[in-house]
């Protein structure tokens, strides 16, 4: 028995931007996206449409912060009426995005939400029309979003049935730009979505297929990439890998890897998607005998079983110089032993098929510490 359900009209392909005026025709805008020099010629075409944006929120902070949001919302309480956002950018925007679409005019249910932890309030969240520019997070085919509050270390996920974006206008020109260790970590983001959605609880078989597809691609296209990064043709091969992922874990959610991500983000500053990937291999090998069902799925992505897989999946992530033991990480063996511990217990944590035990014993036989 089980149940798949996603909503987002998509629409791919290499200068589908163009797409955007179409579709903006005759309705009130605002366009959010992120503030460097890059951004501005996607807002500048919009500008100079015969229906140009209300308003254009560039303040758009990487791992969106509680106070930054508190001040976005108070810029856009100035726009009286609106039909949608436009959200170009990476996963910080398309969050951002989310927050401002929940709580616009209602600055206090934020904090209701992000400070006394009180199930958010939405009613009806406004439309998103997503333009992800970065291969990775997939928030263009989640119905939450990641709202960190750095000054009380903490991490929210806004959650809302009508947070899908309504379209994501999936571009693969838009990202020929990315620098290299932005496409690295971002690609690792979806391939660590897309073996998250197999060894999770909620996982069916649509969301799986989605899943081996996505982990796959990655696999196959992100080495190549990363010394080639103006190639269309690899950049598309990474979008649409994205698209796996993101219709994969937007039905299952994250697991185990993203619980063990978020202190070492938060205490050791390692960026989102190299802190959710480095303990892929240690995972997948932890799975061999677990759950034959996942175990199965997981040995589709490289075509071996788990032992060989894991080992693979470690040259792969080496290849592409990820810290993949505690040396590297900087990370004391106490820390590390209470960070596993806590993330076992944790939310995403709990979605995890696997056992600590075999996960112990995957990261000592794979040399962790
Ligand atoms: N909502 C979800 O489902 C979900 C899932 C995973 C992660 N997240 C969240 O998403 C955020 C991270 O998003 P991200 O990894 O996409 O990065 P990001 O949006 O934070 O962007 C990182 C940096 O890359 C730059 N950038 C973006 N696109 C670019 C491009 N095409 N060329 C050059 N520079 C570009 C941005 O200006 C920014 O400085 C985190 O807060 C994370 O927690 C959300
Ligand atoms: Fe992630």
């Amino acid at each position: 028995m089980w149940k798949y359900y996603n909503p987002v009209d998509i629409v791919f392909g290499a200068n589908k931007f163009n797409e955007l005026s179409s579709i903006l025709n005759n309705k009130k805008y605002v366009i959010v996206t992120h503030p460097e020099d890059i951004f501005k010629k996607y807002t500048d075409v919009l500008s100079g449409f015969h229906n140009p944006p209300q308003m254009i929120i560039t303040e758009v902070q990487p791992n969106p912060d509680y106070n930054n949001i508190l001040l976005l919302l108070e810029k856009f309480s100035a726009v009286k009426e609106i039909d949608c956002i436009v959200a170009i950018g990476g996963g910080s925007v398309t969050d951002t995005a989310k927050a401002l679409a929940s709580f616009k005019d209602n600055k206090n249910l934020l904090t209701e939400f992000v400070r006394n932890k009180q199930a958010p309030q939405v009613e009806q969240p406004i439309d998103i029309i997503a333009i992800p520019t970065t291969s990775g997070t997939s928030s263009e085919f989640t119905c939450w979003a990641t709202i960190w509050d750095k000054e009380m270390d903490s991490k929210l996920s806004l959650a809302h049935k009508d947070l899908y974006p309504k379209i994501a206008i999936i571009d693969p020109s838009i990202m020929l730009d990315k620098p290299k260790g932005l496409t690295i970590s971002t690609g690792l983001d979806a391939l660590s979505h897309s073996m998250e959605s197999i060894w999770n609880i909620n996982a069916n078989p649509i969301s799986a297929m989605h899943g081996i597809a996505g982990a796959k691609m990655i696999l196959e296209n992100l080495p190549k990439l990363v010394s080639d990064l103006q190639n269309l043709e690899l950049r598309t091969n990474l979008a649409m890998a994205c698209v796996h992922a993101g219709l994969a874990f937007s039905n299952t959610k994250t697991a185990i890897a993203h619980n063990i991500s978020y202190p070492i983000t938060i205490q050791h500053g390692i960026q989102h998607g190299i802190a959710c990937s480095f303990s892929l291999p240690f995972v997948m090998r932890s799975m061999k005998g677990v759950n034959k069902v996942a175990e199965e799925r997981l040995e589709k992505i490289l075509n071996d079983d788990l032992d060989n897989s894991s080992i693979m999946l470690l040259e792969e992530l080496r290849n592409l110089e990820i810290p993949l033991n505690l040396n590297e990480l900087k990370i004391a063996k106490q820390d590390w032993d209470i960070i596993v511990s806590d993330a076992f217990e944790g939310e995403r944590g709990k979605n995890f098929l696997g056992n600590k035990k075999a996960f112990n014993k995957a990261c000592e036989e794979l040399r962790v510490f």
